[in-house]
């Protein structure tokens, strides 16, 4: 009877809570998507359909640097939980299978879907690279399934869209409620320009509008694309989003994004600021075209996912045998601020699913100073856990956490109050010589309300994502500590820390 050795191994490591040793690797993130092994960059494609959430993803199925570019595919039905699944788009005769989208097709508009049923239609940028004298050539293209995403038929009459260029990428397509027409937002890399085009079948598309240049225009745009997010506290009223992914030439140097807020009327997207305004949808280095899921039910929030690196230094990660994550999806909407709607991203409320136990040593004191240690080691060990905390900033000049510390590394995430400046600084987090632009500190503009600085802040073996103020302020970063290194103090130069609460919870690997 093989049955009964088996239960008890099931039932010992389910005891054990283990990870299994395939995602149990140093630097392993416990829970942010990572592929099993191999190579991915930009999420593609993340889309909710029947119950569940797909996420496909740039994915060289051959190694682990950049090449043979196809879309991974993995699903989850929880949003937090997510088992991989065979490749879903190959690269095919030479044509790698570039960033896209999918959409639902709900009314069989494009005369793919069987069976009187949705089916689903991925929307991707086929790469040709160039060869000899023959320039590479981007084109837009589409592939359906009519099995939940499990297999896929490229469409016989691609390209959808062939402008005859070597850099035209990224297409992310959505149904318009306004022109109720499929609109598509694609980048003209070098000229900074996002164009749209509808169609009404998926399959023939004319262009209705163009947007750019306009704030950050180093490098090239990528990535772009264009949601409606609610208003807090605006009784329904939404703005529209604009992202464009920047390569390189962001704010923090590589890879990164920035936004725009304003209206769209099914066929123009309408800047409220002024063209050179710069707003960047995340401070830190680590969070590059992210994307939000089409499809979602009615009363879900919108949620975005990104992939947590950077370009100047992806292919040098000492990770092994896969390279390259997802961030942790984040929940959106727009805030009114002094300066006018701004982005703010909240972690996804499932992540309430994985926590563990809470600190019993939650800290709350009417003041604080230096290196006052926090926390329960054990926690502390596993390098998985959220900590929450709301500091006064009391008469320092700056406060926060030291974190990941052992005697000759930390990571600092602070506050300085009288630059007004989040900061995380991974100069001596642990690794960071594979890259020289890879240790750095990492700031972004903060004006604090009042005087409380509010953190909430996701470690995960090599991540730290922080976000402040509510999620007004997201920085997201790696770091590779050493093993050991546990320890997580205050921080407070200059002066004393006011009042702090925080609070410590485990997060439980997604893998067990
Ligand atoms: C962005 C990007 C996209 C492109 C993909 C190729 O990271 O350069 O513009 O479609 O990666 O892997």
């Amino acid at each position: 009877m093989l049955i009964w050795p088996l239960l008890l191994v099931f039932i010992a490591l389910w005891a054990q809570n283990a990870t299994p040793p395939a995602y149990n690797q140093p630097y392993r993130p416990q829970f942010h998507f990572s592929p099993r092994e191999y190579w991915t960059n930009d999420p593609n494609g993340v889309v909710h359909f029947e119950g569940e959430y797909h996420l496909f993803f740039q994915y060289n199925p051959l190694g682990d640097q950049w090449g043979h570019m196809s879309w991974g595919h993995a699903v989850s039905r929880d949003l937090v939980h997510w088992q991989q699944l065979p490749v879903a788009l190959a690269e095919k005769n030479g044509v790698m299978i570039f960033t896209g989208s999918t959409v639902i097709d709900e009314h069989n508009t494009s005369g793919f879907c069987t069976g009187g049923k949705p089916c689903m239609v991925a929307i991707y940028t086929g790469h040709t690279p160039e060869s000899g004298a023959r320039p590479a050539l981007q084109t837009q293209n589409i592939a359906y399934s009519n099995d939940r995403g499990r297999t896929w038929k490229k469409y016989s009459g691609n390209p959808v869209l062939n402008l005859n260029m070597s850099d035209f990428r990224d297409p992310k397509v959505f149904w318009s409620q306004q022109s109720r027409r499929w609109v598509m937002g694609v980048s003209l890399p070098n000229d900074h320009k996002v164009r749209f085009y509808g169609s009404a079948d998926l399959k023939r598309w004319t262009q209705i509008s163009e947007f750019g240049p306009a704030g950050a225009t180093d490098g090239q745009w990528e990535c772009p694309e264009l949601f409606e997010l609610p208003i807090e506290g605006g009784g329904g009223a939404t703005r529209w989003v604009l992202k464009v992914g920047l390569n390189p030439g962001a704010l923090q140097g590589g890879s990164g994004e920035q936004y725009f807020v304003g209206q769209f009327d099914g066929t123009k997207f309408q800047n409220d600021n002024p063209a050179s305004l710069q707003l960047w949808t995340d401070y830190g280095k680590d969070c590059y075209c992210a994307l939000t899921f089409n499809g979602l039910p009615r009363n879900q929030r919108a949620v975005m996912i990104g992939w947590m690196d950077n370009w100047q230094y992806a292919a040098q990660l000492p990770t092994s045998p896969w390279r390259g994550q997802m961030t942790f999806p984040r929940s959106l909407s727009l805030r009114k601020t002094a300066e006018g709607l701004r982005l703010v991203q909240e972690p996804y409320e499932g992540l309430k699913r994985l926590k563990g136990p809470q600190s019993g040593t939650g800290l709350a004191a009417a003041s604080f100073g230096d290196a006052q240690s926090f926390g329960n080691t054990d926690m502390l060990q596993t390098h998985t856990f959220l900590l929450h905390s709301e500091m006064k900033t009391g008469d320092a000049q700056q406060i926060g956490w030291r974190l990941l510390a052992d005697s000759s590394h930390y990571t600092l995430v602070g506050y300085d109050t009288q630059r007004h400046k989040l900061f995380v600084d991974r100069t001596h987090s642990g690794l960071t010589s594979f890259s020289k632009d890879f240790p750095a500190t990492i700031e972004a503009p903060l004006v604090l309300q009042g005087d409380t600085l509010s953190l909430d802040i996701l470690v995960d073996r090599c991540s730290v994502e922080v976000f402040a103020d509510g999620g007004q302020v997201t920085s997201t970063n790696l770091v590779f500590p050493p093993e050991g290194a546990n320890g997580l103090e205050t921080l407070a130069k200059g002066g004393r820390g006011g009042r702090i609460s925080a609070s410590m919870t485990e997060i439980r690997s997604i893998w067990e």
